[in-house]
């Protein structure tokens, strides 16, 4: 069942010599959790935050905290995004050959474990480990900056994992969000929508036109 839409701003696109005020400013606009992008330099061509920017953050908002690492190795930082203040911690299969493992370390320290998958990984390498995540982040861009255009091959596989996603849990309690990133604005934000997605990233187009926009922006996005 696909759940209540919730929106997620990645605050790579707010303005980085003021974090603090952005995030207050798009928790106030009615952002559901804050997407966090770590980049290292190494799995993706690009540099961003680490975990004392998190734990620096952590005060400013009671929203969850949305953890995408885009890093590799990731097993030797899980913990310190943890203690920093993660609420969901979502890991890339294609950054090292044990990902299950990362998943059951993200769960063994009681946060949610996402599994995000690259726009050239097929959907189905994810169904085996859909049994021990509770979100999966399907990229629709190649993962390493913001405002790029938006993967139209990320509809076919959020629309495969909508259907697996209710096999597993129907008649259970679990629950399992399902993510896109990369792209999105109110026309792309109906798109996914409709393939089934419930959680939508959005950075250029959370943050476009500063913070007197920002209500506007995710009002728009909501389709509303
Ligand atoms: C890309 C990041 C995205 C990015 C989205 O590597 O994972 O979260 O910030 O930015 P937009 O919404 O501008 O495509
Ligand atoms: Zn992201």
């Amino acid at each position: 069942m696909q759940l209540p839409l919730r929106l997620s701003p990645s605050i790579l696109a707010a303005d980085f010599a003021d974090l603090g005020n952005e995030v207050r400013a798009i928790s106030a606009a009615g952002a559901d959790y804050i997407h966090v992008d770590v980049m290292d330099g190494h799995f993706v061509p690009n540099l961003t935050i680490g975990p004392a920017v998190v734990r620096a953050l952590r005060p400013h908002t009671d929203r969850p905290f949305d953890v995408h690492l885009m890093i590799s190795p990731v097993d030797p930082y899980v913990a310190a995004f943890a203690e920093a203040g993660a609420d969901i911690i979502t890991v890339h299969p294609e950054a090292g050959p044990h990902v299950h493992r990362t998943l059951q370390l993200v769960r063994g320290l009681g946060k949610r474990a996402g599994i995000a998958i690259n726009p050239g990984t097929p959907v189905e390498s994810v169904f085996p480990l859909l049994p021990d995540a509770d979100l999966v982040l399907v990229m629709s861009v190649n993962p390493g900056f913001g405002g790029q255009g938006f993967i139209p091959g990320a509809l076919d596989k959020i629309a495969a994992l909508r259907a697996r996603i209710d096999a597993l849990c129907a008649g259970t309690e679990r629950r399992i969000d399902l993510e896109v990133d990369g792209g999105i604005n109110p026309q792309t934000a109906a798109r996914v929508r409709a393939a089934g997605a419930d959680v939508l990233v959005a950075g250029t187009a959370a943050f476009a036109g500063g913070r007197p926009r920002y209500e506007a922006n995710l009002r728009a996005l909501r389709g509303a």
